[in-house]
């Protein structure tokens, strides 16, 4: 069974013999080829130039041959550059967005949810690219891989939008929601468009899948998830090809378990909180879980990880559905030998 294959059917909630394996962040500063590349450009523009972009989109690949999909080699933060709002990274660590979103003319001015087409095709040309290399290429560590696309949800990206970067207390965010709904809505109308505009490309690249990252979902009341979170998830969804796979990255959000299963997503990607099996369990038998072990184990020991990694698989026996993965991004301080236990573990277990 090729990869790919592995990976969709896990989507359809097929039985497997064993679930396929990706990391979020799998291509990033953990990995010494990448900090290679990275001392020579910045990050920006690195993403910015497809075939740069699709070599350390496949750097994971050529290291850990076991991995079953490759996502993009991109960042959630190019919608709101295409839109008209830059950024930048900090040197303390975390993003500074260029100027700080306040005002209903200040979304009035950013550009039309279209100009995505134009400024983010260099995504496009790389999806080309990576679907091109993963059909065709002779390495069997590349070849029959699944391409996965990706996007932020609209209220994370609202999030930097108009905290003016990262944030401890989204209080700017919050009060524009609670303050200003007319705005709040104008703007997630915006991105909402844009996504749209913007999965349509990256379907029409060759993209198997699509994760939307609701990275902040979990920092709101609950009450509020759904006006100001899952409503333009679900418009996003409902715009998409009918039955094209989409998995939501949840963190923080298990209260909201039900209705993001009945969201139009075919998968749900949890944070380390969940027990999976359980909320496996509690889920429609059609939506599949993806995770879901905590990142930290990554800068433990091999032996750490490969019996954390059993663990959670032993508990999955006989479940179906699952995309094995950790529950957030893996971290620049991940151990390469921790991914080789990772990878061994998974790709040897048997169902
Ligand atoms: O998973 C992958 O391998 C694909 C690539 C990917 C990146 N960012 C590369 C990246 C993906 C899927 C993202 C998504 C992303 N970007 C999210 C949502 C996922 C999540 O973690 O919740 C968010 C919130 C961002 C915004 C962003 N970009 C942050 C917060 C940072 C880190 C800033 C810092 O220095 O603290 C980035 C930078 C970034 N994105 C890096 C990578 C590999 C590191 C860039 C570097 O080399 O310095």
């Amino acid at each position: 069974m090729t990869s790919r294959a592995r990976f969709l059917a896990a989507l359809a909630c097929q039985p497997l013999e064993r679930p396929p394996l990706w990391v979020m962040r799998q291509a990033g500063r953990y990995l010494p080829e990448y900090r290679a590349l990275k001392a020579k450009s910045s990050f920006l523009e690195m993403v910015k130039t497809p075939a740069v972009a699709t070599e350390v989109t496949l750097q994971p690949l050529r290291r850990f041959p076991g991995l079953d999909a490759a996502i993009l080699f991109s960042d959630i933060l190019v919608i709101p550059e295409a839109l008209g709002q830059p950024y930048a990274f900090r040197d303390t660590g975390g993003i500074a967005m260029s100027y700080r979103l306040e005002t209903r003319a200040q979304v009035d001015a950013l550009n039309p949810s279209e100009a995505v087409t134009e400024k983010l095709a260099y995504v496009g040309e790389a999806l080309a690219l990576l679907k091109k290399e993963l059909t065709t290429s002779a390495d069997p560590a590349i070849s029959h891989k699944a391409l996965l696309g990706f996007g932020g949800s609209p209220w994370t990206l609202a999030t930097y939008m108009v905290e003016g970067g990262s944030s401890d207390d989204f209080e700017r965010i919050k009060l524009l929601f609670y303050t200003d709904r007319a705005t709040f809505d104008a703007l997630l109308e915006k991105l909402t468009a844009a996504l749209i505009v913007y999965f349509q490309m990256q379907i029409r690249a060759g993209a198997d899948a699509i994760q939307i990252f609701d990275s902040w979902g979990g920092i709101l009341s609950g009450q509020d998830y759904q006006a100001a979170s899952l409503r333009w998830i679900r418009q996003i969804v409902a715009a998409l090809p009918a039955g094209f796979p989409i998995i939501l990255y949840a963190k923080g959000t298990a209260t909201q378990l039900t209705d993001q299963a009945f969201s139009g997503v075919r998968a749900i990607s949890l944070d380390w909180t969940h027990e999976l099996a359980i909320t496996r369990r509690n889920l429609p038998d059609n939506i599949a879980v993806q995770g879901n072990l905590d990142p930290v184990l990554m800068q433990t020991t091999p032996e750490i990880v490969a019996r954390e990694t059993t663990r959670l698989l032993e508990s999955m026996r006989g479940a179906h559905g699952h995309i094995f993965n950790l529950g957030h991004g893996i971290t620049p301080a991940a151990k390469i030998e921790c991914m080789h236990a990772l990878v061994d573990t998974v790709t040897t277990w048997k169902n």
